[in-house]
């Protein structure tokens, strides 16, 4: 039995008994063992129940290629290029990175759990299976990379558009394109572009989305981290149904953004802004203090100055507490 198994064996929250599971597969009860102990290493919280067995403190659902694509409206299905679903991969964006020249466009690939998750700066992005979704996209333009500004913002709105299709409030956006809820990150969003400069260009969008964390996997995570399960009153929402509407947003979002650029996006950012009016200070080459004043059609972040308003680019931004 591998973990995918055990996982699934596990997934409806009832007990399983250790003696039931090695029946199951037809294997040693010190192999389940180890099995489960390679669960916990990746962060899924497996509980023994003594003799009973073993159960996870709540259900959940396994990604599901065919559940995900039939959810999707027949209109998505046609713009999607490729659905994959890995169980473990290293990282889906480095996947997609690896076999672009051979994808066709908005073609996605899936993981339940990824070894080596890359998120912004360098970080490492937590890749538990079973508990939170991780996707990447890949979007061809034909404009060249200036015609993309931006469009790590649209994909913020992107994931709030896809949270309003779950119907959960809540969450914001924090410039360029974090998606908070309170101070904890709530689903991280990394753009990888490549191709040239005044003609054809791809990116690669890759989105990871917490649906279910653990207090281990809050500690893990180095910086503050929310869940869609706390925001809905600890009923996380089903997996594929997240993953159908995450992609389903991010084709129609994708087209709309190759069609009308970033300034059809300013409007709805606006309305998810959480620094919007805020105190910020914006730490880049110097640093500066203002109030928070929007993006404009760039996706640049407008600060309200002592010296009137400024545009800024790339900035690492807090908000300042008075
Ligand atoms: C961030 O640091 O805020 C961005 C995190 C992006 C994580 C996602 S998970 C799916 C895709 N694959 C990766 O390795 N990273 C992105």
């Amino acid at each position: 039995m591998q973990a995918q198994e055990l996982l699934l064996a596990l997934a409806d929250g009832g007990t399983v008994s250790g003696a039931q599971l090695a029946e199951r597969a037809g294997i040693t009860r010190a192999a389940i063992w180890k099995q489960v102990e390679s669960l916990r290493a990746r962060g899924v919280p497996v509980q023994s129940q003594g003799t009973a067995g073993y159960r996870l403190p709540w259900p959940l659902q396994l990604l599901d290629a065919a559940a995900i694509k039939a959810a999707l409206p027949a209109k998505v299905r046609k713009q999607v290029g490729l659905l994959e679903l890995h169980w473990e991969i290293d990282s889906t964006s480095s996947e997609i990175q690896r076999r672009a020249a051979n994808l066709p466009d908005l073609s996605i690939v899936l993981a339940e759990t990824q070894s080596a998750g890359r998120g912004r700066r360098g970080r490492t992005w937590l890749s538990p299976p079973g508990l939170n979704i991780y996707l990447s996209c890949l979007k061809r333009f034909d404009a060249g990379f200036a015609a993309l500004s931006g469009l790590s913002l649209a994909v913020g709105v992107i994931v709030m558009r896809t949270l309003e299709a779950l119907g959960i409030d809540g969450a914001g956006l924090k410039w360029p394109n974090d998606v908070l809820s309170g101070d904890g990150k709530l689903a991280g969003i990394l753009v990888e572009l490549s191709g040239e400069y005044q003609g054809p260009c791809a990116a690669i969008i890759g989105v990871g989305l917490n649906v279910r964390l653990t207090s281990a996997l809050r500690e893990q995570a180095g910086q503050p981290v929310n869940d869609l399960a706390s925001l809905a009153a600890g009923d996380a929402p089903d997996r594929n149904r997240v993953a159908s509407a995450l992609i389903g947003a991010l084709a129609e979002g994708l087209i709309q953004f190759e069609r009308e650029g970033f300034a059809a996006f300013v409007g709805e950012y606006a309305q998810h802004d959480l620094l919007l009016g805020k105190a910020l200070r914006v730490q880049g080459a110097a640093d500066t203090h203002g109030i928070g004043a929007g993006v404009d059609a760039r996706g640049a972040l407008l600060l309200e100055t002592h010296d009137g308003l400024r545009a800024i680019d790339s900035a690492d931004v807090s908000v300042r507490r008075t």
